[in-house]
């Protein structure tokens, strides 16, 4: 296990990867509509990658050890789909929670971003979903500085996530990013306070946690790729990858559209 620390030379690469990765997102927000498929937004995404930014769609035929090539360039997950959900003719439909995940490569770097959308008006329970997770991972952000360790992010998330019933999914985690799209460290999104991998100024990760409406258990799709909540509960997910700072953090997948920081975190800088 080697985790790269970033030179200023990459830092300022992963700025640049981690505002386009965002900028898919801004572009691709008004189209997120009841009625437009997944594959659809899939498309709209890939050309504005490839011939607007420039930059290259990282998932298309991404094929790590142990699965066949990824077919698509971003990822949709719908409802009950936790994540990797690959886009296809299924039209959204009005009330649908969708997650968009968006990572592009550029100049050989990767930005890995994702946000949760809602079509049309969505019931209080996918809203209050969509939202405590927003804040899960905002609270995970806020552990970020030289010295706290990697189970401090986790259990932050795991015990906001756990005190209003929703559960937090084990076998997916945020992770290393630079070069390459997955390397070390894992980062876990539950856990101990205190354990794990102390944080050093110039890592960058990605935190990205997937909670769950009921069971944490999933179950993966035929299609090699989809996952999906094993009892049908709905699921929610947001990312931003991440740079140790000096006193800190900061958040590398910024653009014009990027959601603020929530209300209630605030005060805490
Ligand atoms: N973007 C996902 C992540 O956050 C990984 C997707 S892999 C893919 O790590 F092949 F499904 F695109
Ligand atoms: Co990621
Ligand atoms: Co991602």
């Amino acid at each position: 296990m080697t985790i790269v620390i970033k030179t200023e030379e990459d830092i300022a690469k992963m700025r640049v990867a981690g505002r386009l990765a965002s900028e898919v997102l801004d572009y691709i927000t008004p189209f997120v509509k009841a009625g437009i498929s997944t594959g659809e937004l899939d498309q709209l995404c890939h050309d504005y990658m490839v011939n607007v930014q420039g930059t290259i769609p990282a998932p298309l035929n991404y094929c790590p050890p142990g699965y066949t090539p990824y077919p698509k360039s971003i990822c949709t997950s719908v409802n009950h789909q936790i994540c990797h959900g690959v886009p296809g003719e299924k039209k959204l439909k009005n009330g649908d929670i969708v997650n968009l995940d968006i990572t592009v490569i550029k100049d050989g770097y990767h930005g890995d971003t994702s946000r949760m959308f809602i079509v049309g008006e969505g019931s209080q329970i996918a809203k209050r979903l969509c939202q405590v997770t927003f804040e899960s991972m905002w609270i995970g952000i806020e552990q970020v500085r030289p010295g706290a360790t990697l189970g401090d992010v986790g259990a932050a998330i795991q015990k906001y996530a756990e005190s209003f019933g929703y559960s937090v999914v084990r076998e997916f985690c945020g992770h290393g990013i630079g070069t390459n799209f997955h390397e070390d460290p894992q980062v876990l999104h539950y856990g101990k306070a205190g354990s794990g991998v102390p944080l050093v100024k110039g890592m960058i990760f990605t935190i990205e946690p997937m909670l769950n409406a009921g069971r944490r258990e999933i179950k993966e799709m035929p299609d090699g790729w989809t996952i999906v909540t094993k009892d049908h509960s709905l699921s929610a997910q947001w990312e931003h990858t991440v740079l140790v700072t000096d006193d800190g953090y900061e958040i590398l997948t910024q653009s014009a559209g990027t959601p603020a920081k929530p209300e209630k975190l605030a005060a805490s800088a």
